[in-house]
């Protein structure tokens, strides 16, 4: 597999998440107990899958060399697109993990906080996958020299063998919590 086919394969197993999210949230809304167990499943998914396997790989081995080759428009696009909207997802899990204590401690109007900050995150993370997904990732295709782009694949390969363990962990979290909220 290439590099990017592995890249959207991962926002494959993003986009349940987020669905799961919603669903946590929505039953918040209709007054069910929180269940903060699944919630920090959920963000723990988030920050080492998310985050950690997939947006730090997105940026150490692809936007890094859309920034040192694709002039202008490259160092623009990543720098203050991608890059951003990863930090702004970052800071939505960190808010949405304060909330969940907050409300834990007994401030009910924290709910509020938890789906504000759970929501706004998953309305980000589609969009920003929707980009990468139609426009980021054709744009390095269509412009990086070969070579480039045959190095990020090796990296790939290395990483994916690398990192076998970390992706069953967590598409296993994944099914378990898509099989409780989505199925
Ligand atoms: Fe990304
Ligand atoms: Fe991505």
């Amino acid at each position: 597999m290439t590099a990017v086919e592995v890249m959207m394969g991962e926002h494959r197993n993003i986009e349940p998440m987020l669905e799961v999210v919603r669903r946590a949230c929505f039953q918040i809304l209709e007054g069910k107990d929180v269940n903060y167990d699944d919630f920090a499943l959920i963000i723990e998914y988030i920050r080492e899958y998310a985050d950690a396997y997939h947006h730090r790989k997105e940026e150490v081995m692809l936007f890094n060399r859309m920034v040192e080759h694709l002039g202008v428009l490259g160092e623009k696009t990543i720098k203050y697109g991608m890059l951003v909207e990863h930090d702004l997802g970052r800071m939505y899990i960190n808010n949405l993990e304060e909330a969940l204590k907050n409300l834990k401690a007994g401030n009910e109007e924290a709910k509020l906080d938890v789906i504000a900050n759970a929501i706004s995150y998953t309305d980000l993370l589609k969009r920003h996958i929707n980009k990468e997904d139609n426009v980021i990732y054709k744009f390095a295709l269509r412009e990086l020299d070969e070579s480039v782009i045959n190095t990020i694949n090796e990296e790939f390969v290395v990483y994916e063998e690398e990192n076998k363990a970390t992706r069953e962990k967590y598409l296993k979290i994944l099914k378990q919590l898509e099989d409780k909220y989505i199925k």
